[in-house]
């Protein structure tokens, strides 16, 4: 498939764009500071915080997993069974405690925050995966 270029610049924060790469949905999210700050205060809640168990781009892994902070690419696929999880951006606190915002899979309950780390205790067995992907300009960001 084709690589695909996304332009971000009029992203709000907390908004999130999917579009579609080698048939696959791909989000692209802008991350709140409020989000950013509690990245790292949920890892002890985390199966897998520093993604090592996941093959992907060296620049995922970082406690952000990506290469700008303030924007979040991952492939929308559950690493359960392929379920598309569902983008909650300010639900979140009922379903994990200390955690505003992330995605819940509907199909079997699997959470992961909002770097796509998989939470404990559910069935996914992964991280989100993080396709390749590099910033053309501060507007434009090309996926594959
Ligand atoms: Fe997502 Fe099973 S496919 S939890």
């Amino acid at each position: 498939g084709a690589p695909v270029e996304v332009n971000i610049s009029k992203l709000e924060p907390g908004q999130l764009i999917r579009v579609e790469w080698r048939g696959k949905p791909v989000w692209v999210v802008r991350r709140t500071e409020a989000v950013l700050k509690e990245l790292p205060v949920h890892e002890n809640q985390l199966r897998d915080p520093a993604s090592e168990e996941e093959q992907q781009p060296e620049y995922a892994k970082n406690g952000v997993r990506s290469i700008k902070p303030e924007y979040f690419i991952a492939v929308g696929i559950c690493t359960h069974l392929g379920c598309s999880p569902t983008y909650l951006p300010d639900s979140f606190g009922e379903q994990v405690e200390g955690v505003s915002s992330g995605f819940f899979c509907p199909c079997h309950g699997s959470k992961f925050d909002m770097a796509g780390r998989v939470f404990q205790g559910v069935p996914a067995p992964l991280n989100l995966v993080i396709p390749p992907h590099q910033y053309l300009d501060d507007a434009n960001v090309i996926i594959g």
